[in-house]
């Protein structure tokens, strides 16, 4: 199996998610919480630094490695090979924990996986969404906000949108990159957000369409979290850039819980810029 490749990016998001858990954890388990951590991309646990070539602990390996455990540890990664690795680095690194690895599409895997946990039972999430690009479906984020007992970091992929869907020339973008986005943001409405009329635009323009900034997106999407999705607190999320400047993804954060909000505002002030 060839592990991933990751920068600094990465590196970022992987360390902010570590910080996360820390204080999750200890506050749940002051309060009798049942309290499981979902990966749904997981990754195969173990990835290279792509400027040194080093071996770098990714997020299963980041959130295991916390001192205080979770009650439940759910991993899902759709290539079995990921899979297996990470099954069997957790046998022989943490067989004191309660882990279970799933291969399949998390977007199918994840509805069985939460469906007996309830806020009635004390039972609360705490879950990763961290796709390469346009592989979540709006679905897997709607089940999140909607079981209220959810606090979601996600990896919102605008370069992987810039490079498949969201083009200055819309018309030139396939049908299916069209479908792929819609999946992600769970309507057609982001065709209203990434795109204005052109000012210049006549009758006779080729493309009368003006593609908007990112932040535009990003901002478009945030509001959803909350309107749609049905959570209560989004803070601006932070952009995760690459050694020349352009944002790779944003990282957002997500919860009903204004403490987790304040923990997460925290963490992720010190990272912008
Ligand atoms: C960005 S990597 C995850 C990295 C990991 N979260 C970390 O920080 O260490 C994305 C992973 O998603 C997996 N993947 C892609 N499509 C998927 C799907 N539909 N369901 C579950 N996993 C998927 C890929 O095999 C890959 O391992």
């Amino acid at each position: 199996m060839t592990f991933d490749t990751i920068g600094n990016w990465s590196r970022i998001k992987l360390e902010i998610i570590a910080q996360y858990a820390v204080p999750y954890t200890r506050i749940m388990s002051g309060l009798n919480f049942k309290f499981y951590y979902i990966d749904t991309f997981s990754g195969a646990g173990l990835h290279i630094d792509r400027a040194t070539g080093e071996d770098i602990a990714g997020s299963p390996l980041r959130v295991l490695s916390g001192h205080i455990p979770f009650d439940k540890y759910y991993f899902i990664d759709l290539d079995g090979e990921k899979a297996d690795f990470l099954r069997n680095y957790c046998t022989q690194h943490f067989s004191d924990r309660e882990i279970e690895v799933k291969q399949g599409d998390c977007n199918e895997v994840i509805k069985d996986t939460i469906s007996g946990m309830t806020y009635r039972n004390y039972e609360r999430i705490f879950c990763l969404l961290d796709p390469y690009g346009l592989h979540l479906k709006w679905d897997t984020v709607e089940i999140m906000g909607k079981k209220k007992i959810v606090d979601l970091i996600l990896n919102f992929p605008i370069m992987d949108m810039n490079r498949n869907a969201i083009w200055h020339d819309y018309g030139k973008v396939s049908a299916q990159d069209k479908k792929r986005m819609t999946r992600f943001w769970g309507d057609e409405s982001w065709l209203e957000v990434a795109y204005n009329p052109s000012p210049q635009s006549n009758l006779f323009d080729d493309n009368p369409l003006e593609k908007q900034p990112n932040e535009a997106v990003a901002d478009a999407f945030r509001k959803r979290l909350k309107s749609v999705a049905g959570f209560q607190y989004v803070p601006k999320p932070i952009p995760l850039k690459n050694s020349t400047g352009a944002t790779v993804y944003y990282l957002f954060f997500a919860s009903q819980n204004s403490t987790a909000n304040k923990i997460a505002k925290g963490i992720f002030t010190k990272y912008v810029g």
